[in-house]
């Protein structure tokens, strides 16, 4: 299909370890697509294969089975790594160039060249936010200046597809929001965008679909929208009044079914599960001297999605036998 910019099917990858050539299976049949214009989390936790996969994307290694194809040309294909920018994994920058240096030589390795690839590199280290000091040496540089560093290097030749393996590691809370923007830029662009990582509440936000992998196999995926949709898996509600009134009526509903009630100043929290008996402490609450001053449903997240379908079947399998 001509939307999909990177297709995988049933990838596989057996590394051999060491003298006694020992077999480590790093991915097995993974099998996802991206479509055009989207932003495509690639999630899951340490060695889960997530680099793997992204290094038989990018050419640098071969998968044993399986294949992989960007823009429908099947990988490596030196034709369309020119449309695509790539953040690797602890990215190496020579240490004695400064970032401007670094993503001129990238752009010239690109194809730029003159005024335009002057005027890309200033624009881009300002995208990334290294301007300030686009020119001190990278032996320098703090991890997170050599990420934003790495990141700029990706973004040089402005390539319809970024492909970015954790690029918010070794970022603070401000760079990882800046790396998210860009991230979001990118969208509104048009171009596409597959990275890993293996923080599932960094993403939730920005994501249009999601894979999570887990020892190299994929245990959740699909649009974003439609993995969280599902039920309320609990409920919170703040409660105001008077401390005596409040005890009086945490006596009351602790009494319900699924119901805890955890004291605070001039208050309660209330933690309900499911939304199903919610009407039920409402409906109390007039009874009492208390007012309902917050109910917040909480629906699934990522985590628990990836807790659920990946850990606890684990777990499920491991006692079932
Ligand atoms: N070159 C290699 N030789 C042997 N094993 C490897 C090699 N590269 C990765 N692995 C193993 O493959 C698994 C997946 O690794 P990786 O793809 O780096 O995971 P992730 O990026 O999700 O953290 C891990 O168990 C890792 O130890
Ligand atoms: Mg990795």
């Amino acid at each position: 299909m001509s939307d999909q910019v990177i297709a995988v099917q049933q990838l596989g990858k057996i590394f051999r370890q060491g003298f006694w050539r020992k077999r480590v299976e790093a991915l097995s049949g993974v099998s996802f697509t991206v479509a055009q214009g989207t932003i495509f989390g690639f999630l899951g936790p340490n060695g889960a294969g997530k680099t793997t996969a992204i290094k038989i994307l990018t050419g640098l290694i071969k998968p044993t089975s399986g294949s992989a194809s960007i823009f429908g040309h099947a990988v490596p294909s030196a034709t369309i790594m020119k449309r695509v920018g790539f953040l690797p994994e602890n990215a190496y920058v020579y240490p004695y160039l400064t970032p401007r240096e670094f993503l001129e030589m990238c752009g010239r390795l690109s194809g730029l060249s003159g005024q335009d690839l002057y005027k890309r590199a200033e624009r881009v280290l300002d995208r990334v936010g290294m301007l300030y000091a686009a020119d001190r040496q990278v032996r320098r540089l703090s991890k997170g200046m050599l990420q934003r560093t790495c990141l700029g290097a990706a973004l040089i030749a402005d390539p319809d597809l970024l492909i970015l393996d954790e690029p918010m590691s070794g970022l603070d809370p401000v760079g990882r929001k800046e790396v998210r923007d860009i991230i979001l830029e990118e969208r509104e662009h048009g171009r596409t965008v597959f990275f890993s990582s293996h923080i599932l509440a960094d993403v939730e936000s920005m994501c249009d679909c999601v894979s999570i992998l887990r020892r190299g196999k994929v245990v959740v995926e699909g649009d974003l929208r439609d993995l969280l949709r599902g039920e309320v898996l609990r409920t919170e509600l703040i409660v105001r009044g008077e401390d005596k009134d409040c005890a009086l009526f945490s006596e009351k509903i602790v009494a319900i079914e699924g119901v805890k009630s955890v004291p605070m100043a001039h208050g309660l929290r209330i933690d309900i599960e499911g939304e199903e008996r919610v009407p039920d402490v409402l409906r109390l609450s007039f009874d009492f001297n208390v007012r309902v001053a917050e109910v917040t449903p909480r629906r699934a997240t990522l985590e628990d999605l990836f807790v659920e379908r990946a850990i606890g079947g684990g777990r499920e399998l491991e006692t079932g036998s």
